[in-house]
Order: structure tokens, then sequence, then C-alpha cells
């Protein structure tokens, strides 16, 4: 099957897949980490058809959605009915696995194609979206945009990570404003400057409003 032939199949599951989501965790994020991770892939190279269909399908079975995690049998499906050779599928299913976020326990995927994955879907993490995806996510858990009384909580494991329930403006200190610094590949770091930037300035001048400043 032709590369775009079946980039639109998977779309196309991807967006009935995710209908209904609004947490910051729907399809068109999966759509916008699956363009980002091509064009880091057209300046880092790997195996382009193993990038997009790990990026397409890097949600699919995630913990916070699906109760198929740990045998990531929606991913499965999909490439098998799609006929995706064992081994291909095996390399896509491994760097799907390699790119979640676990706060200290986060490794670095073993594989140039997850790297990519990881960094795409960090990416759509930070700067102007990623502010948008973070306040929408607190707004649908019902968390609190600022509480100042409550610091961050720094170097969580996997566990404390899931497990904690802060405030929004936390969440760019336990998570956001690392992950800079956690990009893989030079074209995914250099993209990261800029959105680090910005989110550092929307926090600064969130600060100024909150104190009453401006
Ligand atoms: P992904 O699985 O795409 O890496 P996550 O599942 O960690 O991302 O989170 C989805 C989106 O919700 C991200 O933009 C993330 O920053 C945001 N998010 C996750 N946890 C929180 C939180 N505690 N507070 C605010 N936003 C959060
Ligand atoms: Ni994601």
């Amino acid at each position: 099957m032709k590369e775009q032939q079946l980039f639109s199949t998977v779309e196309a599951y991807i967006r009935q897949l995710f209908a209904g989501e609004s947490s910051g965790h729907d399809a068109e994020h999966t759509l916008r980490v699956y363009r980002t991770a091509l064009r880091i892939q057209q300046e880092e190279g790997g195996d382009r058809l193993i990038v997009g269909l790990a990026a397409l399908l890097h949600d699919a079975d995630d913990r916070k959605l699906f109760n198929t995690a740990d045998t990531l049998a929606n991913a499965r499906a999909f490439l098998s009915a799609q006929n995706i050779a064992p081994d291909t599928t095996e390399q896509i299913c491994a760097a799907i696995r390699s790119v979640s976020f676990k706060g200290t326990d986060t490794q670095r995927p073993a594989t140039l194609e997850g790297c990519i994955v990881q960094d795409a879907d960090r990416l759509d993490a930070i700067g102007a979206i990623g502010i948008a995806r973070a306040f929408a996510y607190g707004g649908a858990k019902g968390r609190a945009m600022h509480l100042p009384d409550q610091p961050p909580q720094l170097h969580m494991n996997a566990a404390q990570y899931a497990a904690n329930q802060g405030t929004t403006i936390n969440h760019f200190y336990e998570k956001l404003l690392l992950l800079e610094n956690l990009m893989n590949t030079p074209t995914a770091r250099r993209l990261a400057h800029a959105r680090h930037l910005y989110m550092e300035s929307f926090l600064s001048e969130f600060m100024d409003e909150w104190e009453g400043r401006r």
C-alpha cells in the first residue's frame, strides 16, 4: 500500500478511536505528533514508515483512555488489518512503548524512531499548544489553575507522577519546563527552545497578573 493511502486509513482509525475525547489527548494531538515526527525524521533520518505509524498509534492504547496498555491491542489490531509485517509491527510497538513520560523513571528510547516519536509527543506538550492542553486537561480533571501555597513536587518517580493531582501551574514545573532538556534529537531541541521561552514568558505574565503587578 502507498504511504499516503496507509496514512489516510490510519487517520480515519484514529479519529474514530478518539471520538468524544476532549482532555487534550484527542485525535488532533495524535495528528500534530505525526506531522512533527515526520518533520524531525526528514532531518534526523530513521525509518519513515515506522516513525509515521508509531506516531499515529502512540496514544491508541494509552493507559488513561483504554485498558489495552499492556498488550497494545488497538495498535496491533490496526497493523495486522493493514498487513504490516510482524517484524515491522514489533519495531512500531517497541517505539510506542518507549515514548511515555514517567517522571524520573523516564528512559531514552533505544531506537532513533522511538526517540523521534518521543520528541514529537513532548513538543506537543510545550509552547502555546502545550499551555492550552495543560489547562484543558486540568479543567477536564477539575483541578485548580494555581494555588500559591501548594508548591510543585519535583523529582517524582513514575508512581508518584501518576498519582499526583496538583495544580495546572505546578504541572509546568513538574513536567513541561523539564522537556526542553530531555529532547533526544538536535532538531527537536531546536524546535523546543522557542516553545520553552514562550512558556516562561507566559508564566511570568501569569504571576505578574496574579500578584497584581500588572
Ligand atoms: P502524552 O501521553 O501525550 O505524552 P500526557 O498523557 O502526559 O501526554 O498528557 C496529555 C496532556 O495533558 C499533555 O499536554 C500534558 O502536559 C497534560 N497534562 C498531563 N498531566 C497534567 C496535569 N497534571 N496538569 C495539567 N496538564 C496535564
Ligand atoms: Ni501523546
